[in-house]
């Protein structure tokens, strides 16, 4: 059996961490699908456009290379607020999608925002990973810190609530949790704690591990 598990939930709400760490537990690749629209969004700045033109995304994303995955520039609030931007355009989310399945087909740990509704319907497990807005904003504001980014925790979270309502209302795979996600609630786990609840839930779907 091909072991595809889909983590999908709102802006830093440990989705990565856990990923990574079930990925290792388990022998399997990862792929952090937030990075692509990262990329886009960067590529369209480089480019002079505005993130929010959806000609301008789309040449982006049809010129994606993997080694783009490796830039050092894709995170912080200019790449975040891009990256939700350009996620927004259908023909973005098209030129990626393939990429996205090719990689599952040979069992993987993928996190985003619509792989359990949209990239891997048919995923072995489904987790949906959030947590309250505060706790959220906390732990992106001390990430940022530890970047040497200097923001307030009132603008992180400004920033994570806009994105957010953004990534749900969107008409293109909106954030939201599939009919059968496990919804895992991280307000009050460490990253310990999450990652055992998490192999909990795989284990308990899959029979092993
Ligand atoms: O790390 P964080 O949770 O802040 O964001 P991310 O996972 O890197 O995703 C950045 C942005 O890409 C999101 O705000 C979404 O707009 C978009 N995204 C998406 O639309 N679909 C995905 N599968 C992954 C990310």
């Amino acid at each position: 059996m091909t072991l595809v598990i889909a983590i999908d939930g709102p802006a830093a709400a440990g989705k990565g961490t856990l990923a990574r760490r079930l990925a290792l537990a388990l022998g399997l690749a990862y792929l952090d699908t937030g990075l692509l629209y990262r990329v886009v969004g960067r590529r369209v700045l480089d480019a002079g456009a505005a993130p929010s033109d959806p000609a301008a995304a789309e040449t982006a994303a049809h010129a994606l290379v993997v080694t783009d995955l490796a830039r050092t520039d894709l995170r912080g609030p200019e790449a975040d607020q891009a990256s939700s931007l350009v996620a927004k355009v259908p023909g973005v989310r098209a030129a990626l999608l393939a990429f996205q399945r090719g990689f599952a087909s040979k069992g993987a740990v993928l996190d985003g925002r619509d792989i359990g509704t949209v990239v891997v319907p048919n995923a072995t497990v489904k987790l949906f990973v959030t947590a309250d807005l505060s706790a959220r904003a906390r732990r992106r504001w001390l990430e940022l810190q530890g970047r040497g980014i200097a923001a307030s925790l009132a603008q992180v979270e400004a920033e994570l609530q806009a994105r957010d309502a953004r990534d749900a209302a969107r008409e293109a795979a909106p954030l939201r949790a599939a009919a059968d996600a496990v919804v895992l609630d991280t307000t009050t786990l460490d990253a310990d704690a999450a990652f055992a609840r998490g192999l909990e839930i795989v284990q308990s779907r899959v029979g092993f591990a």
